[in-house]
């Protein structure tokens, strides 16, 4: 399964860089995450990127001063974020650029991070559920004690919800209810193999663990599923500014995490 995750993010390595800022809806990921993050990270520090991609957080938490180690799955992305942390000019602040998966963290001792973030899904692209609780056992086990752990997944009533505004056709077909009845989707219909979750399962898998949870928050919010609308909001400043405000206020909500597109939890370290 990791090999054709791997495979779907090796073709895709631009479209991921920019995922984040390609508009002012993907935005609401990047600034909702980075908020949270500001909240809760120490002042300095190392921090582990697992599952970090082309490197987006890890450069903006370098230029915050960080120290970072980025990890990812997919060589074709760490090559990819090796050229763009050159191009912001930080690689004093980079201490490593690694392959591995996230279900495997051995090379890293215990109690390694000040803090270790792990976002945008990649605990969504481990498909086995004993390997998934592996990997939230290692992003847990090489923070420090007292470190925060910021984890953000794949919702599934947002994907739900976007099969009928997208997909209509697919709705009743053997893999939709696949997806809405377990979470998992086997990847071969357009994205790759993920498990999307609901609230509660995140939540529990993380309250097993010796955490104490801070916060949860739906990262698109009350506008998940609603790009062009929301896009077309952040033309007007005055509008936006007030939706911004309207979204801080209420992705906290249960029922806002639940229907986000992205789901973010982060807990400390007991
Ligand atoms: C949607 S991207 C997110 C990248 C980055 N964290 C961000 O938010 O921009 C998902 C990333 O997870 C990585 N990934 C998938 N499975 C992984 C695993 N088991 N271990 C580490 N990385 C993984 C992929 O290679 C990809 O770079």
């Amino acid at each position: 399964m990791a090999r054709s995750v791997k495979k779907f993010y090796t073709g895709k390595v631009k479209t991921e860089w920019n995922r984040l800022i390609q508009d002012a809806y993907h935005k609401l990921e990047l600034d909702t995450t980075l908020y949270f993050l500001k909240k809760y990270l120490p002042k300095k520090g190392l921090i582990l990127d697992a599952g970090g991609g082309p490197g987006r957080y890890t450069i903006d938490l370098a230029k915050q001063g960080y120290d970072i180690i980025l990890l990812d799955l997919t060589p074709a992305n760490l090559e990819f974020a090796k050229k763009q942390i050159k191009k912001a000019k930080v690689q004093n602040k980079i201490k490593g650029v690694i392959e591995g998966s996230i279900t495997d963290l051995s090379k890293f001792p215990n109690n390694t991070f000040d803090a270790v973030i792990c976002l945008g899904g990649p605990l969504s692209h481990v498909l086995d559920k004993k390997k998934r609780d592996k990997a939230i056992f290692e992003l847990i086990r090489v923070a420090k004690k007292g470190a925060p752990v910021a984890v953000s997944v794949i919702g599934r009533l947002a994907v739900l919800a976007r099969a009928v505004k997208i997909f209509p056709e697919e709705i009743g077909l053997p893999h939709f209810k696949k997806y809405r009845d377990t979470g998992d989707y086997p990847g071969q219909f357009g994205f790759t193999a993920s498990h999307f979750f609901l609230p509660e399962e995140l939540k529990n898998l993380f309250a097993k663990k010796k955490v104490k949870i801070l916060a949860m928050a739906g990262l698109e919010g009350i506008g998940s599923n609603l790009q062009e609308k929301v896009n077309q909001l952040a033309k007007n400043k005055k509008r936006w500014s007030a939706w911004l405000e309207t979204h801080y206020k209420f992705c906290t909500h249960p029922a806002i995490i639940g229907i986000s597109k992205h789901q973010l939890i982060i807990c400390k370290k007991l």
